[in-house]
């Protein structure tokens, strides 16, 4: 490893060595952390963010692919949801009695997502999660869940962690362990890993009349089957458990309505967050009249999830992306962005190619020559990030993305192949100019 002489981002170490003295871990969220990406060349602190870029607080200027792991979907400050928050900023950011915003939110999400009759709100994806969870086990009168992928930091969902094995690399990220989690809540979440319909029906029938709810990431970075999910549909219905889809990340981006509604299987329950207010916390726990109506009697209750701004926020979000015809769009844009960066890929004689959806585009890495897949990744990270571009190798476009961020991109991955050609046929690990960044978590999902 070669040490960074004249640092790009001295700035952005400083702040985050001093953040490492007064918050633990240095960042709120865990994808923050500059282990993430090649610490020491990626910004890790930021000053402005308009459109699809950012300027870092050492001033310099990025293509912006990670977009708030993914809660921007319009483009960073985009004008007209940040007019409705002003605007009700002015009115008032918080009432104390309750806001008809809510109900203009909740028709709105009633209008388009499936699984929608009755609506909750929260201020995160996680804390949503947890609330279908509560409500799922109060309408059940059952405890266990059974899920597929990530689906926060709650206790629930972490204490799946006691039943995984460490060595296998099973914890959601390298290094975060289940500390500070009963024990005694071993046991009531159990995973299964997408795609295994086979394991999903074992663990039914291991824990028959026990479980409450499965819940599950209907998609990540790849088209479901359809028939997967209809089928985990019809066994949920068997044992007289509850189907959730969790559409943190995957909502509002192949469709408004989410996964469900482009692929016409309705869940239960279905979680919302992260895109549905481009930026502003919001979170959103939607399901039938059935399941929903009996959390009117469960301690389900916060102050903060009845302002006005994350409501406002995704009022506006959900106008401009109807108004703009967001499903067309981002199928568009990402065909031509798949198209252009897979012209690059076939330019080398590597196993590189940009693979996944066209909403959640990523660069997929087969064998580097037998180096190590961390390393090529870093390397690639390293490489895109000194071109200007900040990604993880996944990629978020938003609706400010253009062609030229397209064109802006495939040339700094050319650039960024010769590098790792070359690193491939001669010392590889003198190319790699930063600690070897931490894989994305984790999910068990594809
Ligand atoms: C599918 C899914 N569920 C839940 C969460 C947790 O959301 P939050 O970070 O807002 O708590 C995430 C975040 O990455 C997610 O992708």
């Amino acid at each position: 490893m070669k040490s960074n002489k004249k640092s790009k981002i001295s700035n952005s170490l400083r702040l985050y060595k001093k953040a490492g003295e007064l918050i633990p871990g240095h960042t709120q969220l865990i994808s923050r952390r500059s282990s993430q990406f090649a610490h020491g060349v990626n910004p890790i602190y930021a000053s402005k963010s308009e459109g699809s870029r950012f300027v870092d607080v050492d001033g310099n200027n990025y293509l912006d692919w990670v977009n708030a792991v993914s809660a921007i979907i319009l483009g960073h400050s985009n004008s007209e949801v940040n007019e409705a928050v002003k605007l009700q900023i002015d009115q008032g950011s918080i009432f104390t009695v309750n806001s008809p915003l809510e109900i203009e939110l909740a028709e709105l999400l009633v209008e388009h997502i499936p699984s929608a009759e009755m609506v909750r709100y929260t201020k995160g994806g996680g804390e949503a999660c947890a609330l279908a969870v509560r409500i799922a086990r109060g309408v059940t009168g059952k405890d266990k869940v059974v899920f597929s992928g990530y689906h926060g930091w709650h206790d629930w969902y972490q204490s799946a962690n006691y039943l995984t094995n460490p060595n296998d690399g099973e914890y959601p990220f390298a290094g975060i362990e289940p500390i500070g989690i009963p024990r005694v809540l071993s046991g009531t979440a159990i995973p299964f890993s997408y795609g295994d319909l086979e394991q999903l029906e074992f663990i039914l029938n291991n824990n028959k009349n026990e479980v409450a709810a499965v819940m599950l990431e209907p998609m990540r970075s790849n088209y479901p089957d359809k028939n997967y999910l209809r089928k985990i549909k019809e066994i949920t219905k068997e044992n007289n458990a509850i189907l959730i889809f969790d559409e943190v990340t995957s909502g509002w981006r192949i469709s408004i309505g989410g996964v469900q509604k482009a692929l016409n299987i309705t869940p239960d329950m279905s979680v919302f967050s992260k895109a549905m207010s481009n930026g502003y916390p919001m979170g959103a726990v939607v399901g039938s009249t059935e399941i929903m109506a009996p959390a009117e009697r469960m301690f389900i209750s916060s102050s903060y999830w009845s302002d006005n701004i994350g409501l406002a926020a995704s009022v506006a979000t959900i106008k401009f992306l109807n108004k703009n015809r967001s499903e067309k769009w981002f199928r568009d844009y990402g065909t031509t962005f798949k198209e252009k960066l897979n012209e690059v890929c076939d330019d080398f004689d590597l196993e590189v190619n940009c693979a996944g959806t066209e909403s959640s585009p990523y660069i997929s890495f087969g064998n580097m020559g037998g180096h190590d897949l961390k390393m090529a990744r870093t390397l690639c990270i390293q490489e895109m990030a000194k071109r200007g571009i900040h990604t993880n190798l996944n990629f978020h476009p938003t609706m400010a993305h253009s062609d030229k961020d397209i064109k802006e991109t495939a040339s700094a991955l050319f650039e960024t192949l010769k590098v790792l050609e070359k690193a491939i046929n001669s010392n590889f690990e003198n190319f790699v100019e930063t600690p070897v960044s931490n894989d994305p978590f984790r999910r068990l999902v594809n």
